[in-house]
């Protein structure tokens, strides 16, 4: 049998799903039940009856499907698939900035630690942080981490004034702005689209900001056939898959490096073996203190509920 045929053996025998984020590799999106940005797989992670989650993924995002299903197993093929912008939060740190700006309400982006959502009033994605900051009341002060690239973008957009932590993801902080518009140069039929993790001057060239799932949303719907993309290369796979006919270049990074586009490292320490392995072995497994683990469940709750 393939690796691919074990796998789905295993998934079946042992009633698991896995769940894949568009950052993964090709060959592990093509295996998943569900492909998806961070809102798709807490929603999918929410309502599966599976006894086993293997989420390809990082760690915060296991984390996520563990919160909502401790009950279940779940696990991830490498416990080190961590997170540069969950990293730029340390849960110290953060209580302390929160104890001296009370009266804020906290709202945290869900990339960051179960420990730091145990401090948060609502959670957000990328694909509903508008609706959920607009959801709050005018003149109610606001906390926003740790993504300040996210946070400024929504200011921008809901004109909200919010406090913001200084945290960032290296994937979406290395592209390079020259190299760019170079490229815009050679393709001026391109339309340049946007994560809002990116810095501030790269998504004033974006004609479209979204997240992953608003990305793949757009370039299917856009009448244009040629896309320059500003986020983690993984998502392309599943760009060419949903319009195979349209062209999607990568934007490029500051490094030179072998794909001249943005990889996040933590997503792809993942493999197909490791994703075998972990679900042969259920293990390794992601645990979350329950203290923590009902902290945090709850802004995880609010954000689900408005997302309805
Ligand atoms: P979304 O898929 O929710 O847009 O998040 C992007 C990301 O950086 C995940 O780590
Ligand atoms: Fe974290 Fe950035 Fe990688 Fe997403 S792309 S997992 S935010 S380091």
């Amino acid at each position: 049998m393939s690796l691919r045929e074990k796998i789905e053996h295993l998934k079946k025998e042992k009633n698991a799903i896995i769940l894949a984020h568009y950052y993964q590799t090709p060959e592990i999106q093509d295996i998943a039940d569900y492909v998806g940005d961070s809102l798709g797989l807490s929603q999918k992670a929410a309502e599966t009856n599976a006894n086993i989650i293997v989420f390809a993924g990082v760690y915060f995002m296991a984390e996520m499907a563990k919160i909502l299903n401790p009950e279940k197993i779940v696990v991830l093929p490498d416990l080190n698939a961590g997170c540069s912008l969950a990293d730029s939060c340390p849960p110290e740190a953060f209580s302390e900035f929160i104890k001296t700006h009370p009266n804020h309400i906290v709202v945290t982006y869900v990339n960051c630690s179960a420990e730091v959502k145990a401090l948060t009033d609502i959670v957000c994605t990328s694909s509903n942080a508008l609706k959920i900051i607009e959801s709050i009341p005018e003149g109610q002060p606001i906390i926003f981490a740790p993504d300040r690239n996210l946070g400024k973008y929504i200011i921008k957009q809901t004109g909200r004034d919010m406090l913001l932590w200084d945290g960032s993801c290296i994937v979406h902080e290395a592209f390079s702005m020259s190299k760019l518009l170079e490229l815009y140069k050679q393709h001026p039929d391109a339309v340049i689209i946007a994560h809002p993790e990116s810095d501030e001057y790269i998504l004033k060239t974006a004609s479209y900001i979204g997240s992953t799932a608003g990305m793949i949303n757009y370039v299917k719907t856009c009448p244009k056939e040629k896309f320059i993309v500003a986020t983690e290369a993984g998502i392309l796979h599943k760009m060419q898959q949903e319009v195979p006919g349209k062209v999607f270049i990568p934007a490029p990074t500051e490094e030179d490096n072998t794909c001249d586009c943005s990889e996040c490292a933590f997503m792809k320490v993942n493999t197909l073996q490791k994703l075998y392995n972990c679900l042969l072995n259920e293990s390794p497994q992601i645990e979350v203190p329950e203290n923590i683990r009902k902290k945090a469940l709850l802004p995880i709750k609010r954000m689900l509920e408005l997302s309805k």
